[in-house]
């Protein structure tokens, strides 16, 4: 509608006011579409039909991303925030609603990490990648380290908002269990710190998923202790010898092996590969599996001792034999994506493994599989800590389907795998909710609707407590307080609760 256009100008104009113009792409720009797929990660949010922001803001001082705030308020122009364009369903870059006009606010420039080595902390901008951070904390001292995901090119602004889990979970907790402190703009373009926040701020944006509360510029996170030297093995074994007895056991051993222990399985073709991370030598590795795990028939053989950081190098690429500058790589997909995932509190019986490898995973659009342990801290975490609430779960298990074929063929192939596998695993997973994790987003659990101008607090706990449990409500009483207009809103953001009739 022209209404629509005029509100597109006068927010043009208004970042043109305070904002170098040659931050200011739009589509007319001849660098808007290098900069819109520097991070995109899935190609399935990039096809036709998905609509596009008519600007991209490249921040690169905090007062660009107040001033777009402020400009987005003003006019009506709805923002999405992209730090590392990580999200599985595409939302920090793309919406599949087609009158549907924002900007996106890429942080990828504001990404400056400090560090101060005397405190074991850091400053760490959310256009930061992980494999930065791991970088420069390895930098610094070899032995610091960070709890955060595997995958080195997630970026650390969405990751943090939704938690953070991988190999040093276990030991020490959520990315989001060890922030200290963060640099936010809220709904009326303030810059706040920790105590000028308040504390249900400080609480909501350490899980509650990104985009909701505001845009966080920068995070202080206490850097973690590891040895000098850590192991890690990769035993592959395949169908027809061991795995499906392996996997059964596997669900009840791996959440309970000691804290200095994360092993996880990714089941791939007939093969699964039980993957571990030690924070210790390989003599003691080999008496710890033997103690707990004799019947994955670990040995010395299998050991790889090396850093810490090298072992980030080794979990993503599967090698420890590239350079650690890999993790400073920021390049983006090839790949399109869906991604599914589930928690697990019993372990499943040994038949539902068999009958899910005969049935699903022969297929040849089957999903990489993966199984991540929980027990040790998260268990020890209350699940009202932080927005993230499956702390007492034995692991978490994602369908993480990707392909590179382009076409509907392919993609309806893999999405009815992954739909399918999630269908058929109901009567062995969480349930009442059903739990998920925010970080792999899945818009098949519901997408927010409108009430008054607001989204909707009644539909959104459809999906909202699947991610959140309990913590849903006291996400939306944050929210009414810090956004009461719902200014920051994605299909699943978090509503404002309505005030009580
Ligand atoms: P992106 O920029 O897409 O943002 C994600 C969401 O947060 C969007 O809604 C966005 O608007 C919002 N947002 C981004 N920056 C913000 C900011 N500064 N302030 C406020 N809101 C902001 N997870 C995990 O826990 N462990 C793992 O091992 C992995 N591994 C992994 C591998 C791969 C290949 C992918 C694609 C994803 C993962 N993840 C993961 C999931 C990952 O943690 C999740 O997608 C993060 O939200 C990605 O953060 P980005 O900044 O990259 O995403």
């Amino acid at each position: 509608s022209s209404s629509a256009s005029s509100d597109v100008d006068a927010f043009l104009g208004c970042l043109s006011a305070a904002i170098p113009p040659s931050l200011i792409k739009t589509p007319a720009t001849n660098s808007y579409s290098e900069l819109l797929m520097s991070s995109v990660r899935n190609l399935r949010y990039v096809l036709p039909g998905t609509t596009r922001p008519f600007v991209i803001v490249a921040a690169t001082e905090p007062a660009h991303v107040q001033t777009t705030v402020v400009c987005g308020r003003r006019h009506s122009v709805r923002i999405r925030t992209r730090s590392g364009g990580h999200d599985y369903e595409g939302l920090s870059y793309a919406s599949v609603d087609p009158h549907e006009r924002f900007a996106v606010l890429d942080l990828g420039e504001l990404r400056a990490i400090h560090i101060d080595a005397s405190r074991a902390e850091a400053w760490v901008g959310s256009g930061a990648t992980l494999g930065e951070l791991y970088y420069a904390a390895a930098a610094a001292n070899q032995t610091f380290g960070f709890p955060a995901g595997n995958c080195p090119t997630v970026g650390v602004g969405g990751h943090l908002s939704g938690g953070g889990f991988g190999a040093l979970s276990r030991k020490y907790g959520l990315s989001a269990d060890n922030v200290l402190d963060a640099v936010v703009v809220d709904a009326e373009g303030r810059l706040l710190n920790r105590s000028t926040m308040g504390k249900d701020l400080f609480w909501a944006i350490r899980g509650g998923g990104g985009e909701s509360f505001g845009v966080v510029l920068s995070w202080k996170v206490r850097l973690v202790a590891v040895p000098e030297t850590v192991t890690v093995f990769s035993i592959r074994r395949s169908r027809n010898q061991s795995a499906v007895d392996l996997i059964t056991k596997w669900q009840a051993i791996a959440p309970a092996l000691p804290r200095d222990l994360y092993l996880r399985v990714l089941v791939q073709n007939q093969q699964a590969a039980f993957v571990a991370l030690f924070l210790g030598r390989c003599d003691r590795l080999v008496d710890t599996m033997r103690a707990h795990f004799p019947d994955l028939g670990m040995a010395e053989r299998d050991c790889q001792e090396m850093s810490w950081v090298k072992s980030t190098v080794f979990f993503f690429f599967n090698t420890a034999n590239i350079p650690n500058e890999v993790l400073l790589n920021r390049s983006n997909a090839d790949y399109f994506l869906k991604v599914k995932s589930d928690h697990v509190q019993e372990p499943m019986p040994r038949q539902a493994w068999e009958s899910l490898w005969s049935k699903w995973l022969e297929k040849p659009e089957a999903a990489l599989v993966m199984l991540d342990p929980y027990g040790g801290v998260m268990g020890s975490i209350s699940p009202s800590a932080t927005p993230f609430p499956h702390r007492n779960y034995l692991y978490q298990l994602q369908f993480f389907s990707f392909w590179f074929e382009n076409g509907t063929a392919a993609l309806e192939k893999r999405m009815s795998w992954v739909r399918g596998v999630y269908e058929d695993l109901t009567p062995y997973v969480s349930k009442n909710p059903r739990a998920v994790y925010v970080n792999y987003r899945d818009l098949d659990l519901g997408t927010n609707e409108l009430d008054g101008g607001v989204t909707s607090y009644a539909k959104a706990r459809v999906w909202g407590e699947k991610y959140f449990k309990g913590n849903f409500k006291r996400l939306a009483a944050v929210k009414s307080k810090v956004d009461p207009f719902d200014f920051f809103r994605n299909e699943q953001s978090i509503p404002p609760l309505p005030a009580k009739k």
